[in-house]
C-alpha cells in the first residue's frame, strides 16, 4: 500500500496515519514531524525551516522534495508507506510522479474549517517524541504526560488561533488543487472526518479495503 493521506492541517491525518500504518504494518513519513524533529536537532535544514514552521507558512518545495527523496529511499519504504503531509502543492505531486513512484490511493479527509479551529485548540504534542493528543477526544492516560514516552505535552506553536487560520488559508490555495490532481489520475478517495476518531478510522478502513 502506497498511500497519500491529504487533508486540512488538523484534519486528522497523523491521527489515522498511526492507525493505518500499525493496521497495514506499514512506515509513516510525516513532512513536518521530520521537520519539527531536525529544527530540535538545530540542523542546517531545521534552522532554514524554523520561521516558515513556526508562522504555518510551508516550506519551500525544494527542501521537501530532498527530504522525501532521502526518506523514500530507505528500505523499510519498499512494502509500502504512508506520506503523511505530502505532497502539499502540485510541484511536489509532480516530484514524486517524477521519482516514478505510483501511489495507490490519495485519501483526503474533509472537515469544515470552523470545527478544525476549535479542534487545533484541544490538540497537545509530546515534546519529546511528537506523539499527538487531544483534551476532549483523544486524552492521555494521566494528564500532561505521553502515553508513549512520558514526555511533556505541550501546544504546538503554529498551533496558535491566528496561525491556523492562516494555514487553512493556505491549505485551501495551494493543498487542495491536490484533489484534482489525483482525480484526474483516478486515485481520489473522499473520508469524511467524522466527531469520534473511531468514526473516521471506520469510514477510512473501509474506503482503503475497497481499493
Ligand atoms: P504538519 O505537521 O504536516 O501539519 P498539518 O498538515 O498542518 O497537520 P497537523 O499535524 O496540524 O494535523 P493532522 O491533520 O495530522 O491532524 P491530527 O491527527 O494531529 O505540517 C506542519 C508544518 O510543516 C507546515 O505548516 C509547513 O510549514 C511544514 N510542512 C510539512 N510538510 C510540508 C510540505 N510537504 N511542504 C511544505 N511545508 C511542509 O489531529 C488534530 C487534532 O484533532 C488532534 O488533537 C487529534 O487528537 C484531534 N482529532 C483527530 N481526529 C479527530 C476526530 N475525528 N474527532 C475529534 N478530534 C480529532
Amino acid at each position: 500500500m502506497k498511500l497519500i493521506l491529504l487533508g486540512a492541517p488538523g484534519a486528522g491525518k497523523g491521527t489515522q496515519a498511526e492507525i493505518i500504518s500499525e493496521k497495514y504494518n506499514i512506515p509513516t513519513i510525516s513532512t513536518g514531524n521530520i521537520i519539527r524533529a531536525a529544527l530540535k536537532n538545530g540542523t542546517e535544514m531545521g534552522l532554514k525551516a524554523k520561521a516558515y514552521i513556526d508562522s504555518g507558512r510551508l516550506v519551500p518545495d525544494d527542501v521537501v522534495i530532498g527530504i522525501i527523496k532521502e526518506r523514500l529511499a530507505q528500505s523499510d519504504c519498499q512494502g509500502g508507506f504512508i506520506l503523511d503531509g505530502f505532497p502539499r502543492t502540485i510541484p511536489q505531486a509532480e516530484a514524486l510522479d517524477n521519482m516514478g513512484i505510483a501511489v495507490d490511493a490519495a485519501l483526503s479527509i474533509e472537515v469544515a474549517d470552523r470545527e478544525i479551529v476549535k479542534r487545533m485548540s484541544g490538540r497537545r504534542v509530546c515534546e519529546k517524541c511528537g506523539a499527538s493528543y487531544h483534551i476532549e477526544f483523544k486524552k492521555p492516560d494521566v494528564e500532561g504526560i505521553c502515553n508513549v514516552c512520558g514526555g511533556a505535552l505541550v501546544i504546538r506553536k503554529d498551533d496558535e488561533p491566528d496561525t491556523v487560520i492562516d494555514r487553512l488559508d493556505i491549505y485551501h490555495k495551494q493543498t487542495e488543487p491536490l484533489k484534482d490532481y489525483y482525480k484526474k489520475q483516478d486515485k481520489l478517495i473522499i473520508a469524511h472526518g467524522q466527531q469520534a476518531v473511531s468514526d473516521t478510522t471506520k469510514m477510512v478502513l473501509k474506503a482503503l479495503s475497497e481499493i
